[in-house]
């Protein structure tokens, strides 16, 4: 069977993480060099080995998405090294109010959610722009999230990944005519070792079965099921599609 990234140069964001890592893996499974990329160095570089073990390449680099120097430097490793990027996967993220009254709303916490999750999306898909707009061709895939349509008490996150929908659709208009496609995953609640370690396993148990039962397709997502759309829209087969948003959400608030 063909691999269907073969040999593209591919930048996943978050790579130490749930999905980040399971993206990496994925898409060095089919056969692009994958620079993984998180503040999490130690994180970063076990992805990095897991992928090698696989026979996949690439490179692990440690950048922190909310400041702009590192970004750029990032960036400018990847032109150095390969000149060129293909893919880029803006999945760094998280949420750092995640339940609040909205009269509680604490600026810094409110501030950290915009930066790691809305500058750092914009931020990132401008140097990717810089770099594919003169190549004619690039994917973007941003990490958006179910709460993009509205989630109660997740005031700050849920508008950062409401702006990135709309970051998402700008770009796509503005980039179209270089060959270039831009989409964003919208996943409802994800199966991340993350998680589990912040709630503890009685908590995470009872919501990951919670969520199960008013899911249609009667679970929670898997980093896989996220690692498998991003795939999807970062491969050929997605060529005509640009400005998405695509929920993975085993059905939830259909
Ligand atoms: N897990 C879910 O249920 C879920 C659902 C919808 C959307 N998402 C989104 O998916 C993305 C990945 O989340 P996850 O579930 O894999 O969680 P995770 O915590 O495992 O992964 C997040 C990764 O981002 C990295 N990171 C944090 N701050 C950073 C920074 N300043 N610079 C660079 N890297 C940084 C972390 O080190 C971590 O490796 C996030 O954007 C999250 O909002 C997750």
């Amino acid at each position: 069977m063909t691999m269907r990234l073969f040999k593209k140069i591919a930048l996943v964001t978050g790579a130490a993480g749930g999905i980040g890592r399971a993206v990496a893996l994925c898409f060095a499974d089919e056969g692009a060099v994958v620079i993984a990329s998180d503040i999490n160095v130690s994180g970063c570089a076990e992805t990095l080995e897991l992928l090698e073990q696989r026979g996949g390449s690439g490179i692990s680099v440690q950048a922190d998405v909310t400041r702009e120097e590192e970004i750029e430097a990032l960036y400018r490793q990847i032109a150095e090294r390969y000149g060129k990027l293909d893919i880029v996967v803006n999945i760094a993220g998280g949420d750092a109010e995640p339940s609040a009254d909205v009269e509680e709303i604490d600026y810094l916490k409110m501030s950290a959610n915009l930066d790691l999750n809305l500058k750092s999306c914009i931020l990132s898909c401008r140097e990717a722009a810089r770099m594919m707009k003169p190549q004619g061709f690039g994917k973007m895939v941003n990490m958006s999230s179910l709460a993009y349509r509205g989630s109660p008490n997740q005031f700050s996150y849920s508008a950062s990944k409401g702006g990135i929908y709309s970051f998402t659709r700008s770009l796509a208009m503005s980039l179209g005519r270089y060959g270039i496609t831009v989409n964003a995953l919208a996943p409802a609640l994800v199966e991340v070792p993350a998680f589990v370690r912040a709630l503890g396993p009685e908590r995470w148990e009872m919501l990951r079965q919670e969520c199960a039962q008013r899911y249609p397709l009667g679970r929670i997502a898997t980093p896989d099921d996220v690692a498998r759309c991003a795939l999807f829209l970062a491969s050929d087969d997605a060529a005509f599609i640009t400005g998405q948003i695509i929920e993975i959400s085993g059905g939830a608030r259909l």
